[in-house]
């Protein structure tokens, strides 16, 4: 094998339009999605401290934010319902006039091109804050699998493309599916949070979807962040019950796994760059302390790098921009 000086990596690096040419991950608008926090209400529009840019809508104005992330050309919207009502087992969650099918309605008439992701998940709707109902302190696994299963019904019912249960209980992968294709929903497709960790990086979130724990914490059910081969065995679980892609959540802590799961998969690998990330990334901008812009530019593509073509993101309208052929 030559070396130097007949060797010179820099020749690959030295003119921009060489090394784009030559890059390896490429990022596209249509790979972002970008999750929406959906209110009751008309005309509400109430940001989020913790998530600089973001704020809870209603229904009408999800029109447009639909609407300006489809210009951009961002592939999908997700989201999370923020009800009024809660109650102990989460049954807000499956009103078909609640937020998020609503919100889903509202995107198939404005947004006809973004793909509809709705996450399924009880927390935002129960008064407890914990994702199914309890049987003592924890969450009853198999007393929440049809509860989730209406949830998901509702929002294909509402004309989601995409359901994506983010709650951790095993067996609710095929709960869904069952519940869907008995419906005659069987072109609705599931996008499982397979892999999701019990992690401090989900805080901004809670606020902006108001589903803090009342006490506890997700430990029994989200992974422990110390196991990687656990990742496998979710993963291969969700798979076998009729998981469409898998989702590894958080992102960029976590790229290792994202790419063991894309070497163990065929499927499409989804990441969640999540709010956490996402304000220690604002939060650091904005003190003047990192480029916004090319930090946002570069955990996005370490995400795609590590293997996930699919990746969920608060950034998702401006990195359209920063992408492609603008550069
Ligand atoms: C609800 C859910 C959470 C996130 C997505 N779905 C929070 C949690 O599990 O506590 C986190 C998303 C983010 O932090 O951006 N099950
Ligand atoms: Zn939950």
């Amino acid at each position: 094998m030559s070396t130097f000086p007949t060797v010179r990596p820099r020749r690959l690096r030295m003119r921009g339009a060489l090394r784009r040419t030559v890059a390896e991950t490429r990022l596209h608008p249509s790979q972002f999605v970008l999750p929406v926090f959906v209110v009751p209400g008309v005309d509400v529009r109430k940001p989020i401290e913790s998530m600089p840019g973001h704020a809870q809508v209603s229904v009408d104005q999800v029109a447009h934010v639909a609407k300006e992330a489809e210009a951009a050309g961002v592939g999908g919207i997700m989201f999370f319902g923020v009800p009024d009502e809660k109650d102990d087992v989460g049954s807000s969650s499956w009103d078909p006039l609640g937020p998020v099918p609503q919100a889903l309605e509202t995107v198939a008439a404005a947004a006809p091109e973004l793909v509809r992701w709705a996450d399924v998940c009880l927390c935002e709707y129960t008064t407890h804050g914990h994702c199914g109902p309890l049987k003592g302190d924890l969450v009853d696994n198999d007393a929440a699998l049809p509860l989730l299963a209406r949830a998901a019904l509702a929002y294909a019912d509402a004309g989601a493309d995409i359901v994506a249960p983010s709650d951790m209980m095993d067996g609710r992968v095929g709960a869904i599916r069952s519940t869907l294709d008995d419906a005659g929903h069987t072109d609705t497709v599931i996008c499982s949070y397979a892999v999701k960790y019990a992690s401090g990086y989900y805080g901004p979130f809670r606020d902006a979807a108001g589903s803090t724990p009342a006490f506890g914490d997700r430990r029994s059910h989200q992974m422990d962040p110390a196991n990687a081969r656990e990742a496998i065995r979710e993963v291969r679980l969700d798979l076998a019950e009729g998981a469409d892609m898998v989702m590894v959540k958080p992102a960029g802590p976590y790229l290792d796994v994202v790419s063991a799961v894309a070497r163990e998969v065929d499927v499409p690998v989804v990441a969640y760059q999540v709010s956490g990330e996402f304000a220690m990334i604002e939060a650091a901008a904005a003190r003047g302390w990192i480029d916004r812009e090319r930090v946002m530019i570069e955990s996005l593509t370490g995400i795609a790098r590590a293997g996930s073509g699919v990746i969920l993101t608060y950034f998702a309208i401006e990195a359209c921009g920063l992408v492609g052929e603008s550069r």
